[in-house]
């Protein structure tokens, strides 16, 4: 992209995360969201009217093919990513891909040989890397503060109404691609390597009795390359009373120092009302006088500036592809009850 170009975006896939896609990008001066798809036509009409546009459309192929665009946000579930990323590549449109990546090793290798061989930019947003603990945390492991990790530990759960109330496709996804897939990029990130070998135990129960089919809750353990080991927690059965839908607990040790985070009580703020304790989010999306501030938000306008400056993605497809490697491995080894080498 030239330096001084308008980033001509279309957005496909126009529900929660597709409209805050949307927001962003319009809001970035080197941006302007120029198209909008999604399947349900009520949906794409209403994004669309909120952007002041007179068209929408119901098919990405039609979209790629009639409005004039130089890049995509894909941010449809999150096993309908891949036939738009490899569409988007065959057109050359650069694309901003939401996490995960795709959920099976075909769409994985699908996606990765379409943008390698269509020469477009791509970026995943595992967003994690711009959470400003966990970026500061990761510039002190960077500079040898810590010493060579040796373990670390992920919680990263949410509250059930995530996917009782939230995801209309929680049972089609799961726990793992929804969260998970932030922690493998979290620890794999901070320990510069990548895993070997995972072993998970899962629970089921809680979410299908209120009417989902999805696996309650994973623990698993990971193993690196260099030997660094790893476990992480991500279940969606935590009460709704939570004053933060995330839970958040991250600690890492390396043979010189260590550092833990909890993102969730933060104890930087609390609110009080007459029956209600709160913990309000000013980390993730939140604004500061209307200015989208938080690192949710981060992430999405710094698509933009690296694909205007050529400067590289923080988050690669690669490393994308290899999270939902791991992430494959993890839901088999729950399965079959042992540890699982992870194939690449
Ligand atoms: N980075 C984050 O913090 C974050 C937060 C929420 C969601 N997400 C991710 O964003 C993605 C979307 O999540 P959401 O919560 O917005 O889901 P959603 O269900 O609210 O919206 C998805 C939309 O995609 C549309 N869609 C599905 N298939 C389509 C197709 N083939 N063509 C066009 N439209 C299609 C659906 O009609 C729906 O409107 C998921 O991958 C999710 O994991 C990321």
């Amino acid at each position: 992209m030239e330096s001084h170009s308008i980033v001509r975006m279309g957005i496909v896939g126009a529900g929660t995360w597709g409209a805050t896609h949307a927001r962003i990008l319009q809001a970035h001066p080197g941006a302007e969201v120029v198209a909008v798809c999604d399947a349900d036509a009520g949906r794409a009409r209403d994004l669309a009217g909120r952007l002041g546009l007179d068209t929408w459309y119901t098919d990405y192929a039609d979209m790629f093919a009639h409005a004039r665009l130089d890049a995509v946000s894909i941010v449809t579930p999150d096993y309908a990513h891949a036939d738009i990323a490899v569409a988007a590549a065959a057109r050359g449109l650069h694309m901003l891909i939401e996490k995960p990546l795709a959920t099976t090793r075909d769409d994985v290798h699908r996606i990765t040989e379409a943008v390698a061989a269509s020469g477009v930019r791509a970026m995943v947003d595992l967003h994690n890397r711009f959470s400003p603990p966990f970026n500061v945390a990761k510039q002190a492991v960077d500079r040898g503060d810590l010493g060579t990790l040796q373990t670390g530990y992920m919680r990263l759960n949410d509250a059930k109404w995530v996917a009782t109330d939230l995801l209309p496709w929680a049972a089609k996804s799961s726990i793992l691609w929804f969260l998970g897939s932030h922690s493998v990029d979290t620890l794999r990130w901070f320990f510069g390597d990548d895993i070997t070998r995972v072993y998970a135990v899962s629970r089921s129960g809680v979410l299908r009795d209120l009417g989902i089919d999805t696996t309650d809750v994973y623990l698993t353990t990971l193993e690196f390359a260099r030997g660094g080991i790893a476990q992480m927690e991500n279940g969606w059965i935590n009460p709704n009373a939570m004053p933060n839908v995330n839970d958040i607990k991250f600690t890492i040790v390396g043979d010189k120092g260590m550092t833990s985070i909890d993102a969730s009580s933060h104890n930087l703020i609390t609110t009080y009302t007459e029956n209600k304790v709160t913990v309000p989010d000013i980390l993730v999306n939140d604004l500061v006088f209307g200015y989208p501030a938080g690192f949710a938000y981060q992430s999405i306008r710094s698509f933009i500036d690296c694909l205007t400056t050529g400067e590289e993605f923080k988050v690669s497809v690669e490393d994308a592809a290899k999270v939902s490697l791991v992430v494959l491995a993890i839901l088999e080894s729950a399965v079959r009850r042992e540890p699982v080498d992870v194939t690449y």
